[in-house]
């Protein structure tokens, strides 16, 4: 059990302390170790088991290894404008200009990609992607990019700390100077003083009932930096990914790679019915197939032909299907059938999509290279999070760095498939980068008692109280509520009748009991991710009622479409005073000159360089 005092506590020191060791956290840890600075890496779970394995389908680069034509300019445009235009220009570009080098970077670490015939690095189509912009292995993409980083970090000496959960921020003055967490095994309190801190920790999936996300996804790094007085932005888009799994119930909302469509897999309707040319929105109807002969150029090569509608962008794809089963035109099971059994051949199928293959044959008895998949939309993705600087990823609070899913700004209203995997690499490095930076000025800041009993007293609470609800009843309201109020399409109704059972939920989390000892204590555990996952539900559903429109992810049934206004606003939430949420509407700084030209540019005046030509 926990130490009462904090002399006693196990104290660990580093120049730079990473918190989260999925894609971004370990980037960031490596650019750190090879700078020479002495990294600390805290990982809530095993070293290898993170959210990044959930981007299986590839990641997005402009390499131009499958289509010459491509290059970072139309990346850069198929981002923003998968994004809505609520971007951050300049992580837009950023992302776009130097994934192709942390691409190759990969490969020299060892990554095993798969190739073209010309050796090169193959890359796939997915939806939002002018060309097939993917650089994959098979559809194990995530977990292959972690296994390569986790090797290349270890024997650069990043320290790594497992199964050990960071409970709360610790600053001096203004300034980060380390954080409190517990072992998840013993129960024991360990202090981590450092001179920088880079939160890589992603988004809060957990408090949905279907999604593609695991245990660890409870909103801590958004909690915990809007509680140090970051500000956090956007958080109103949440992204579902389109195809999840739908059956058996234990596994609903495993994810489908999109690959599957990305490599010919089409939609149907319980009627047969290839739905989505009836759902292709104006704004990309140009480049859009809108037959099924024109389709079915694109799969067979053509590169003249347009894409078919089923690579719409995942915001139009998820409602799509939503439509489709509300209007009671289902598979059995509540999703939609997905169907690539009929358009490629099996052996196609078991080498480019093999885990897709397994995981349905085992676990819902579906042999998908004979059979068609149901599929539904699953929590996939938190587009907003903690603001930060776009060149550093330093947050509004000095010392404190954010890179990956739970930093905002890349992919504003909507992310493309395959654009995660990409972040995680560029910004990791750059937040490493800013953190290493921030830590040869800074020296080791003073740590405060006040805070770390303040810490270990919440969460001693939970096991010391007589009685309280069940934190995992707890948990499950959490997701039903959310599932029903905050879900695809929004009303203010619902939002409404969310900020009120939010209320409740946090009042009930607060009596939570944890029973036994605190060690190996699931119940704990969960009692203590709560107040993250309550407070990253509370900040989406206070943005999703402020933003009066509908852009992207973020659907609200009364107001529909788009309304130019809007653009110019990000919500922004942060930490009043008193302790009260506030949220705030903020005018958004206007892009460069050269870069709103790209983005609003037509593809072919890109592609002939009468756009921009000069803007290297
Ligand atoms: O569908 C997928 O493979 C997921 C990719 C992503 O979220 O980037």
């Amino acid at each position: 059990m926990a130490a009462a005092d904090i002399s006693e506590l196990q104290t660990i020191e580093h120049d730079v302390l990473v918190i989260g060791a999925g894609g971004a956290g370990l980037r960031a840890a490596i650019e750190c170790a090879a700078q020479g600075v002495n990294t600390g890496l805290v990982c809530k779970s095993l070293l290898g088991k993170a959210h990044t394995v959930m981007a299986e389908g590839g990641m997005a680069a402009a390499m131009g290894n499958v289509d010459s034509r491509d290059n970072w300019k139309v990346h850069f445009r198929d981002t923003m404008r998968g994004g809505k235009f609520l971007n951050n220009w300049r992580m837009a570009e950023l992302h776009a200009k130097e994934a192709p080098e942390r691409v190759r970077e990969l490969e020299e670490w060892g990554a095993v990609f798969d190739r073209t015939k010309q050796g090169l690095i193959s890359q796939r189509n997915f939806g939002g992607h002018r060309y097939p912009r993917l650089a994959h292995v098979g559809d194990r993409t995530g977990l292959e990019l972690i296994r390569t980083l986790q090797d290349h970090g270890v024997h650069q000496g990043i320290q790594v700390h497992m199964e050990c959960t960071v409970l709360d921020l610790l600053k001096d003055g203004d300034r980060v100077v380390g954080a409190l967490a517990y072992w998840r095994d013993t129960g024991r309190f360990v202090l981590f003083k450092a001179k920088a801190v880079v939160l890589a920790t992603g988004g809060a999936g957990k408090a949905w009932r279907v999604t593609s996300n695991s245990w660890e996804y409870s909103g801590d790094g958004l909690a915990m930096a809007y509680l140090a007085g970051a500000e956090l932005m956007d958080l109103e888009f949440t992204q579902f990914h389109p195809t999840g799994m739908v059956w058996p119930p234990s596994v609903r909302g495993t994810l489908v790679t999109e690959g599957v469509r990305g490599d010919g897999g089409i939609l149907k309707n319980k009627d047969g019915k290839r739905f989505m040319f009836d759902y292709i929105p104006e704004r990309f109807a140009a480049e859009t197939a809108d037959t099924e002969e024109e389709a079915n150029r694109w799969l067979k090569g053509d590169k003249a032909a347009r894409r078919p509608p089923e690579l719409l962008t995942r915001d139009v794809v998820a409602r799509a299907i939503n439509a489709e089963v509300k209007a009671g035109r289902g598979s059995e099971h509540g999703g939609v059938y997905l169907d690539i059994a009929s358009r490629v051949p099996a052996e196609i199928i078991r080498k480019k999509l093999p885990s897709m293959y397994h995981q349905f044959k085992e676990l819902a008895e579906v042999d998908i290279t004979a059979q068609p998949m149901e599929v539904g939309p699953t929590l996939h993705y938190f587009m907003g999070g903690i603001r930060v600087d776009a060149d550093s990823q330093m947050t509004t609070v000095p010392g404190l760095f954010a890179a990956g899913e739970c930093a905002a700004g890349l992919h504003g209203a909507n992310r493309l498939g395959g654009n995660s995997l990409s972040d995680l690499i560029v910004f990791g490095k750059r937040a490493g980068a800013g953190a290493c930076e921030f830590a040869a000025k800074a020296g080791q800041g003073a740590i405060d008692e006040a805070q770390v009993h303040a810490s270990m007293r919440r969460a001693t609470d939970f096991l010391n109280r007589e009685s309280g609800v069940n934190p995992f009843v707890v948990q499950e309201k959490l997701q039903e509520m959310m599932s029903h109020n905050v879900g695809i399409i929004r009303t203010k109704a619902e939002l409404e009748t969310a900020i009120e059972k939010l209320k409740e939920l946090d009042a009930e989390a607060a009596t939570a009991k944890a029973h036994a000892t605190s060690q190996y204590n699931a119940g704990w555990h969960t009692a203590l991710d709560l107040r993250n996952l309550l407070l990253s539900s509370e900040a989406v559903t206070k943005a999703a009622l402020t933003r009066e429109e509908s852009r992207g992810a973020h659907t609200r049934d009364d107001f529909p479409g788009e309304r130019d206004e809007w653009v110019k606003y990000n919500i922004i939430i942060k930490r009043g005073q008193g302790g009260e949420m506030i949220v705030e509407k903020r005018e958004r700084p206007a892009g460069p000159a050269p870069l709103v030209e790209i983005a609003n540019s037509k593809i072919e005046d890109l592609e002939s360089g009468k756009v921009a030509a000069d803007y290297k």
